[in-house]
């Protein structure tokens, strides 16, 4: 392992003869976790090690690729900015933008990983592969599911198959689709679901298969590559038993550009919800109804009347996802009339 500094990230080589180059871009999380003993899993620093240990523990990818790895952040991914994102997509176009760089994986944690990876789905300008993955349990533990993470990982990014695809998770043998993922358990390794939809494929040893295509538009498809500037505010809101109007009407006056609501069922709202939104809308606020269930769609017009307030509906984006993109939707100027079929493209 060589380091290198031509960039200011602080960056590894792990070489390997001809195999393919893969460009490994580490942010911290749980696979990067260390504890005070082997048999911790939960109380442990997140983000602790760099991405030179993370290789170090899986001398196997020297057999699968040329890896050039860069430290482009060390957090606990709870901490996730939107600048952070933007640094990140930056950066992984700028990698797979050079023709000798076959793909990129992303290691990232656990916490908002599904945020991190749509976004990146909307804004990287490539059909190479982009993988993120992420561990369970801290790289310290017993049986710590992060090394074979990686290794599944960057086994996807080299297979000619992945390419054009858009941005997936491998996780736990399993790669889902960027848009449909969500975090689905606070402790088990088995902790990703795409629900609705399903994983699109797996890995297994040397085997990558895909049996899903995604059909939204994503990556080179998207009209939000090449962006600049800050993202515009928006921020969920959810509708409960009792729920007040504080919120939204806080949300207003602080000057939000955009509410996501996490509705009940179809994305139903309480009445003194629904009305605080629409007054929401009528102060130029969009709002974008999504449903707090976790999986199914929210049916235009189905649970509110969306055309009677102004409301935009989800479909089958969890509302984390909406939010995401719903602020790339309001950076591009993306012209209210066309936020509904925005939403049923992307
Ligand atoms: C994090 O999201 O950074 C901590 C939790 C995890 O990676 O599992």
């Amino acid at each position: 392992m060589t380091l290198t500094s031509f960039n200011p990230i602080p960056h590894y080589t792990v070489s390997s003869g001809e195999l393919p180059r893969i460009a490994l871009l580490a942010t911290g999380g749980t696979i990067a976790g260390s504890a005070a003993d082997a048999t911790r899993t939960a109380g442990y620093q997140a983000g602790a090690l760099g991405v030179q240990d993370l290789l170090a523990a899986v001398p196997a990818l020297g057999n699968v690729a040329h890896i050039h790895a860069e430290q482009v952040a060390q957090i606990d991914s709870k901490d996730i900015s939107v600048s952070l994102w933007q640094k990140l997509a930056a950066r992984v176009n700028a990698l797979l933008a050079q023709p000798d760089v076959a793909g990129a994986v992303i290691t990232h944690g656990t916490d908002t990983l599904e945020e991190t990876a749509y976004y990146l789905h909307l804004t990287i300008n490539s059909r190479k592969p982009v993988v993120l993955t992420a561990a369970m349990r801290p790289a310290t533990a017993l049986s710590a599911d992060g090394p074979l993470n990686l290794l599944n990982a960057v086994r996807v990014a080299t297979d000619p198959i992945s390419a054009g695809r858009g941005v997936m998770v491998a996780i736990n043998n399993q790669i889902h689709c960027a848009r449909d993922v969500i975090k689905t358990s606070t402790y088990k390794v088995d902790a990703f679901h795409s629900p609705e939809i399903g994983v699109i494929g797996w890995v297994q040893d040397e085997r990558v298969a895909f049996q899903r295509e995604p059909l939204q538009y994503h990556t080179v498809e998207s009209e939000f590559v090449g962006l600049s500037g800050e993202l515009p505010a928006v921020e969920v809101v959810s509708s409960y038993a009792g729920v007040s109007r504080i919120a939204v009407d806080a949300l207003v006056e602080a000057g939000v550009q955009g509410i996501v609501v996490a509705g009940t069922g179809n994305g139903s709202l309480h009445s003194l919800l629904q009305q605080a939104l629409a007054e929401a809308v009528q102060r130029g606020v969009t709002v974008v109804r999504a449903s707090r269930v976790g999986s199914g769609h929210v049916m235009h017009n189905g649970a509110a009347p969306d055309d009677q307030y102004g409301f935009v509906s989800a479909g089958n984006l969890h509302p984390y996802k909406a939010r995401v993109l719903l602020m790339l939707a309001l950076q591009a100027g993306v012209p209210r009339e066309r936020m509904q079929s925005l939403f049923d493209e992307y």
